[in-house]
């Protein structure tokens, strides 16, 4: 029996940015995310990408077939908008209860965003009924203009494309996904009820510095880039906070290790396994873990209308630091999980 030097009890956190794939990884990472878990918001950004809610209803369906037996998890369907998206079809899969939300890829912005958005004024008219839904708009925040430096495409897309988009259509709901600046943050604090937005625990724990150290480390690269450390340390204060905009959304997104480590390695990382684990060590270093649970499990579903799951999980700091799950197998290839740079002592079961 591992000795457990201390223990809290939050109401089973839901998790509302969530890559899941298809196929076997599909079938490989689900249960990493349906055992911590009580909900996610499930990305469209398949190839092809879910737009339809027939789309979306195949990919639930998928997605049921393969949570294991014991575990309880919803996934909550997005669709994926791009500039020929059908109102009709999206105002009947909101009233069906499949559809919860919407998703912005400005075209090119990241993994197969190519039939994104290339002009966001173009759906102005689409955006505006979507507000009538009252169901968030889910928006990745970086401009695709290629004379923007890398790094600053989340601020310039702060002030250029989104802060004219809320003066546009105020009643339009957002979340402003996985954000990395300090500019985000104060943004996001400063405006009003309908603006709010999800942060990652690798954002909270890596800083640039992190994908460059001693040579190239593929395993830290995703968009948006994790930016220099002062924005490193804006991001865990307002996630400490207990602010009700700010909320989890992992963005855990595996790609193969083939794919990753690789000339042009793909974007993404893979955090679920570890991610309540990587995020209790945070609170509890910044004296937040009483916040926890907002941060977790209860600012994302007031935001978007739902009740906070039931049940409870019991989080427990072993006295010894627990062996980190490194890579996980899939057929002949393998995918490489988080690995925060600290050891890891808070584990978690379902109570
Ligand atoms: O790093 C990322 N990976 N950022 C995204 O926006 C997409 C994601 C993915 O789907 O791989
Ligand atoms: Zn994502």
């Amino acid at each position: 029996m591992k000795k457990i030097i201390q223990a809290v009890r939050i109401k089973r956190p839901d998790d509302w940015h969530l890559h899941l794939r298809s196929g076997a990884i599909l079938k490989t990472v689900l249960k990493y995310s349906s055992y911590t878990f009580g909900r996610a918001i499930i990305m469209p950004n398949l190839n092809p990408p879910v737009v339809t809610t027939e789309q979306a209803e195949n990919y639930y369906r998928q997605i049921l077939k393969s949570i294991p037996k014991e575990h309880d998890f919803q996934p909550l369907m997005t669709l994926f908008l791009t500039e020929k998206s059908n109102i009709n079809d999206i105002e009947e899969g909101v009233n069906r209860g499949i559809i919860k939300a919407v998703k912005l890829y400005p075209a090119g912005a990241t993994t197969n965003s190519e039939n994104g958005v290339r002009d966001l004024p173009n759906i102005y008219k689409l955006l505006e009924k979507i507000a009538r839904l009252d169901i968030p708009l889910l928006i990745h925040g970086e401009t695709t203009d290629p004379t923007v430096d890398i790094f600053d495409r989340e601020a310039i897309f702060v002030d250029k494309i989104l802060e004219p988009l809320r003066k546009k259509i105020p009643d339009l709901r957002i979340v402003l996904e996985h954000i990395t600046t300090k500019e985000s943050v104060d943004y996001v604090m400063d405006s009003d009820a309908n603006l709010a937005a999800t942060i990652t625990p690798h954002h909270l724990i890596i800083n640039r510095n992190s994908m460059f150290k001693n040579g190239i480390r593929p395993h830290y690269y995703c968009l948006p880039l994790a930016k220099r450390e002062s924005h490193r340390i804006a991001i865990v204060r307002a996630a400490v906070s207990g602010n009700s905009k700010f909320f989890l959304g992992t963005d855990s997104a595996p790609h193969l290790d083939h794919l990753k480590e690789n000339a042009c390695g793909c974007a993404g990382i893979f955090s679920t396994p570890n991610a309540l684990s990587c995020l209790a060590h945070i609170f509890e270093t910044e004296s937040a873990l009483d916040r926890l649970e907002s941060f977790t499990s209860l600012n994302g579903a007031n935001y978007y209308g739902l009740e906070t799951n039931k049940s409870y999980i019991k989080l427990s700091k072993l006295k010894e630091p627990k062996e980190k799950i490194k890579k996980i197998s899939i057929g002949s290839d393998t995918l490489t999980v988080f690995d925060p740079g600290f050891s890891l002592y808070w584990t978690h079961e379902n109570i």
